[in-house]
């Protein structure tokens, strides 16, 4: 794995949206593969001014994300369709046929988990995935546990992540207890991956990522295997590294 040490998160953000411009410039028809939460807000505010100043286009890229809660409408304000649509699709201009997420309103839940699955297989493929890391080592909504062969798959949110997730909602008993996310194959068959990490509270569980033993215990050590991954990552989170 390629790290990039930061000075802080602004700083990473500002890298995380110069790799993922140049991979849109290079391939306008890039599939990005990507994730919502805190950790990536700022790439892409940073990649919406690049749009504004550069006229970067995004009019054929397709963009497919790691997750989706499930009971919420795209059109909810706590889903991560709207969270996309905000901060990123529109910002940049992503026709809105090309963005792809789980349906969290799906009657039949696993069925949406394979058509999803299809979907991306269907568009060849992720090109570039940018991933986040949830303090247990999940990456998209895979747990602890999680099969290193999952695909695209119905989750039950452990209870760290519903308190993790809970700063977006009015309060912890309303973050959903289910998600659609793509599977850690799904992820690992992405060519090239992103990993952004900010903050001391990150610290641990980098350093776990990053040198720990690979163990379904702590999903994102998954990623030690995979052969072209970057980790974007500030001083504080590399604090024990
Ligand atoms: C959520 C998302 C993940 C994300 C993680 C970390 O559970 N499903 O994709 O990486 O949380 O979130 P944050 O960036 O807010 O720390």
């Amino acid at each position: 794995m390629k790290i990039i040490e930061v000075d802080h998160y602004d700083q990473m953000s500002q890298e995380a949206a110069k790799i993922i411009s140049e991979a849109v410039c290079s391939n306008p028809r890039t599939v990005l593969g990507l994730a919502t939460g805190g950790t990536p807000l700022g790439t892409y505010k940073y990649l919406a001014r690049d749009h504004q100043l550069n006229q970067t286009s995004y009019t054929q890229v397709h963009t497919v994300n790691l997750d989706e809660y499930v009971g919420k409408a795209a059109d909810h304000q706590q889903s991560y369709a709207y969270y996309m649509n905000t901060h990123l699709f529109k910002p940049v201009g992503i026709p809105h046929t090309q963005t792809h997420l789980p349906d969290g309103l799906a009657v039949n839940l696993k069925d949406e988990a394979d058509r999803y699955n299809q979907t991306i297989q269907t568009l060849g493929g992720v090109d570039l995935q940018v991933l986040g890391i949830g303090k247990n080592g999940h990456i998209g909504f895979n747990e602890p546990g999680t099969s290193f062969d999952s695909e695209t798959h119905l989750v039950h949110l452990t209870a760290s992540t519903r308190k993790a997730n809970a700063t977006y909602f009015s309060t912890e008993s309303d973050v959903p207890t289910q998600a659609i996310t793509m599977g850690i194959a799904t992820i690992m068959r992405a060519s090239q991956i992103l990993l952004l990490v900010s903050g001391i509270d990150k610290a641990e569980i980098l350093y776990q990522c990053l040198f720990g033993e690979v163990d379904e215990q702590i999903p994102a050590t998954i990623l030690q295997t995979h052969p072209h991954v970057t980790v974007i990552a500030d001083q504080e989170a590399l604090t024990i590294v």
